[in-house]
């Protein structure tokens, strides 16, 4: 049935900047190209990936859209409540959200660097054990397998870290079941393994703003490419030997 081909509508259509509640855009965080000239981004599809180079503000973005959207600073779903941080920019003050009459009933937003605390702070609210007995890959795999329930949206920082190249290929299968089940995800990413999720919409961050683009034309997948078709004439390359 063709109906049943067509995803839902995501549970975040869209984020804006409100550029007149900026006070200036000289200063961090607006004074990032990915921010300064940021109007709207729109979420039309259950997966979007956040691509640029290390410093472009792709965290700065996810971050503020998951402290708008309501999610902890520090990571976690909207019950966890830990070790505050206050490391988050202003941005999310200046942010409005468009969000789909659809609720979701899952959620998490995975921070790059907080995913020891979150795995103590899981353990302490009792929602997971033994986190800390698996290796970090491993550990990510168990809430990705078995703490993402579906129907949720997922908010995720460089999930692809600790992950072997073949984990990532079985993130990518068990994202495509989330997303059967009607879940979004936006993943900054510097994983030319996870952007290539089919259909997704890659936003590529660098000095001239946001633009949308298509995983191969990444310089994350162009250079590794490559890299890897002949380690040897690029590192003759740079090793200048
Ligand atoms: N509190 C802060 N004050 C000033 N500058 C900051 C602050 N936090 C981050 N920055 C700067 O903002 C820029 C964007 O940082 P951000 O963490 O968003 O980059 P990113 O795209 O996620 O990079 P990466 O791929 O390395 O994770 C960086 O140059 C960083 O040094
Ligand atoms: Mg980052």
């Amino acid at each position: 049935m063709l109906s049943a081909m067509i995803p839902p509508q995501p549970f975040l259509l869209s984020a804006g900047l409100k550029r007149s509640s900026v006070e200036s855009f000289d200063t961090y965080p607006f004074n990032l190209p990915a921010i300064t000239g940021l109007q709207q981004i729109d979420f039309p599809r259950p997966v979007t990936f956040f691509v640029g180079e290390n410093g472009a503000g792709k965290s700065t973005l996810l971050e503020a859209i998951a402290v708008k959207w309501g999610f902890n600073a520090e990571g976690g779903s909207r019950n966890y409540r830990f070790a505050t941080r206050a490391s988050h920019s202003s941005l999310h003050q200046h942010l409005s959200l468009a969000r789909c009459y659809r609720k979701p009933r899952d959620g998490f937003f995975l921070r790059a660097e907080s995913f020891y605390n979150l795995a103590t702070a899981a353990e302490q609210l009792g929602a997971f054990h033994g986190l800390h007995e698996q290796s970090h890959g491993e550990s990510f795999m168990t809430m990705l397998t078995e703490r993402f329930t579906g129907h949720g949206l997922y908010l995720l920082d460089e999930p692809e870290a600790g992950l072997s190249p073949s984990r990532q290929m079985a993130m990518l299968v068990r994202m495509h079941d989330l997303v059967k089940t009607g879940s979004q995800f936006i993943i900054a990413t510097h994983s030319p393994i996870l952007m290539t999720y089919p259909g997704a919409t890659v936003l590529i961050f660098d000095q001239d703003g946001i633009r949308e683009g298509a995983y191969h034309e990444t310089e994350h997948y162009l250079i590794s490419r490559r890299f890897l078709e002949n380690p040897a004439r690029m590192l003759a390359e740079l090793l200048d030997d």
